[in-house]
């Protein structure tokens, strides 16, 4: 592809000007960080696995009517998206105890949560991304009253819709972290889905074992992370042909 204008590069992800006005290229890196940029590491074809993984993701929550900035994938590192303005706010929804709200709240990993649990977090690097209430949200304008609501129930929805789908492919959805965008669409402004959803920002268990299939692995370093990547996508029947592991000799297909 010929040059194009960055217009951000994120840890995980770069933005390049798109082929058409309000369009961007987002393109899919192998790099890795976690514990707020503490941690930094390469996984080998996970950028290539995400962009699938997001892919199938976002096209089918575009299908039960969740707007998303997704418009299609371009290649095997990049998605052609929809730019939208970005509300400051990241948003993780909660099932099972895991993560920072075990550390927070003193409560073991893995009890099943009473309720699932919506949680805003001021999108900011420098300050780790600290934990808001809408009190905070509305006060500094990051989002008005209504469009909270928005992001609540498009948050709730996205969490029925998959952890259905991971249930039937034998993966319990833990927790997974979200951010929206507004878009004109009709004359009208709208709160869409922006980012990606993949192992990266999803918390991922075996509904067998409870072994961990998301980025825990690298956090924690735990090993075969991508292998881990590799398994989500193959039980969602979408293994990149370039990431099928190569066949034991003498095995047919
Ligand atoms: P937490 O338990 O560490 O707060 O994480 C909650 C969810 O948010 C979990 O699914 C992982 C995701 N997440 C990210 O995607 N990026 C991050 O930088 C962090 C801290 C969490």
């Amino acid at each position: 592809m010929g040059r194009r204008r960055r217009i951000f590069e994120g840890k995980a992800k770069v933005l390049y000007e798109g082929p058409e006005p309000g369009t961007l290229v987002q393109y899919f890196k192998d790099d890795t960080v976690a514990w707020h940029s503490k941690k930094k590491g390469t996984i080998t074809g996970k950028g290539v696995l995400n962009n699938r993984i997001s892919e199938y993701l976002m096209s089918r929550l575009g299908e039960i009517g969740v707007p998303t900035h997704f418009v299609r994938r371009l290649n095997m590192r990049e998605q052609l998206i929809r730019e939208a303005e970005i509300i400051p706010l990241r948003v993780v929804v909660r099932n099972v105890v895991a993560g920072s709200l075990s550390q927070r709240l003193g409560l073991p990993e893995g009890s099943v949560l009473p309720r699932s649990i919506v949680e805003f977090y001021y999108k900011k690097d420098d300050l780790e991304d600290p934990l808001v209430s809408d009190e905070h949200i509305t006060a500094f304008g990051w989002a008005s009253p209504y469009e909270i609501d928005e992001i609540m129930a498009l948050s709730l929805r996205v969490n029925d819709y998959l952890s259905g789908l991971f249930l039937g492919i034998g993966v319990r959805l833990v927790d997974f972290r979200l951010e929206f965008g507004r878009l004109w669409e009709n004359d009208e402004l709208r709160i869409v889905l922006t980012d990606e959803i993949s192992p990266d920002n999803c918390r991922l268990w075996d509904i067998k074992t409870n072994e961990k299939m998301d980025m825990d692995r690298f956090r924690c370093d735990l090993g075969r992370v991508e292998e881990a990547y590799q398994e989500v996508a193959r039980r969602l029947g979408i293994l990149p042909e370039s990431a099928t592991p190569a066949k034991p000799e003498g095995k047919k297909s």
